[in-house]
């Protein structure tokens, strides 16, 4: 009998990450085409790539260059000459330096390494006593400046449209005030939409700050509205936890009575999670109670794969009462990054977990069920972006 093997090393389509084969049979190999093996190892990309994140606040990015990961893809964020924000891969053409270890001259990035100056376009410019007309152009990333933060797709540049990033024309509205912040988190972005979809973990998570045993006492309920995951819980007769009781005082009304509380999430593809969070009088409407009984706001959660096992995390809460007292707007800050780095080592405690012990199967409640939908709506985005790949 005659034993045959075949060993191959293949560079992954989208990472260049190299996987290595090996075909062993006991007769000879039946021919395979290399496309073959190519889809049938490519990746299971755990996000989509034809889409908007959040790469970084409109702030953060002023005289210097950012290199941020995004979608395992590293790129460095600047402002080209107009101002205007671009994003390039994060390698410089000349010897693979990263780019944003470099600086900003007259609307050029430099490179640190050998001083080769690069345009917004990814188009090589100048360096100093040599021709690099002729090198060849880097990858160039679709980037939009909009509601204070810079967006970026990562994927297909011909697929863009600034069109798809959803309307969040409130948070530049004067008539709302916002204040917010960014965690880095070892974790995949999907454990993040879980713990932001199911508030039952506020009860244990936050016990000193906006948990209170009534959440779990109450059931949410999760429906699809206009491509949204919309999970619901409302509370009636409670008494408000710490955080609500210091923003009922801040709004001047009665802190010590009893209320009723909502919290309404919002998942939109493909990890923006917005929650309508709030406490009204007990007795005046509840949620829908008039503007004078009640405090709300929006908790707003932008979420940003960096790798598959980190995230970008992007936190804030923005208000329409008291628009104009900044200290307020601060205070609500200091007390939201408290109770997000509570969620934070939560989350980096729980991948760890779930790195070490991988055939682990996970269980889901009824409390699961909006990051269960998110999850089958990206599992879908991920599938048809794939499909239309291998169908190219
Ligand atoms: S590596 Fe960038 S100029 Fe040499
Ligand atoms: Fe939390």
């Amino acid at each position: 009998m005659i034993a045959c093997r075949a060993n191959l090393v293949l560079p992954c389509g989208s990472c260049g990450a190299k996987a290595e084969l090996s075909i062993q049979a006991a007769g000879p190999l039946p021919s395979i085409h290399t496309n073959d093996l190519f889809w049938g190892l490519e990746e299971v990309r755990m996000f989509p790539v034809n889409t908007w994140y959040v790469a970084a606040s409109a702030n953060d990015i002023a005289d210097k260059p950012l290199g941020r990961r995004i979608c395992n893809q590293r790129m460095v964020f600047f402002r080209g000459a107009d101002g205007k924000a671009a994003a390039l891969e994060d390698f410089c053409p000349h010897r693979g330096a990263p780019l944003s270890l470099g600086f900003m001259r007259d609307g050029h990035l430099v490179c640190g390494y050998h001083g080769l100056a690069m345009g917004a376009d990814g188009k090589c410019q100048s360096m100093p006593h040599q021709r690099v007309g002729g090198f060849p152009s880097i990858r160039r990333y679709p980037v939009v400046e909009r509601y204070g933060f810079i967006w970026v797709w990562p994927g297909d540049e011909t697929k863009a449209d600034e069109t798809l990033i959803p309307d969040f024309a409130w948070l530049e509205s004067p008539d709302w005030a916002f204040g917010g912040g960014m965690y880095h988190i070892h974790c995949d972005y999907r454990l993040m939409i879980d713990n932001l979809m199911d508030l039952t973990h506020e009860t244990y998570v936050h016990a000193t700050s906006i948990g209170q045993p009534e959440i779990e006492e109450a059931s949410p309920t999760t429906k699809m509205i206009d491509g949204q995951v919309v999970t619901s819980r409302l509370m009636e007769n409670i008494t408000p936890p710490p955080f609500w009781q210091a923003a009922l005082q801040g709004a001047g009304l009665p802190d010590d009575g009893p209320c009723d509380r909502w919290q309404i999430c919002r998942f939109t593809p493909p990890s923006h999670v917005m929650i309508e969070v709030g406490v009204a009088l007990a007795g005046k409407g509840g949620y829908d109670a008039a503007p004078e009984h009640k405090v709300s706001s929006i908790v707003v959660d932008f979420i940003t794969p960096e790798t598959d096992t980190s995230m970008w995390y992007f936190w804030g809460m923005a208000r329409n009462f008291k628009v104009n007292d900044a200290a307020l707007t601060q205070t609500i800050r200091e007390g939201q990054a408290k109770i997000f780095a509570e969620d934070l080592e939560m989350l980096e405690s729980q991948q760890r977990n779930l790195l070490d012990y991988p055939e682990r199967r996970l269980l889901s409640l009824n409390i699961d069920a909006g990051g269960v939908q998110a999850r089958r709506i990206l599992d879908r985005i991920i599938q048809e972006e794939q499909g239309a790949r291998a169908a190219a």
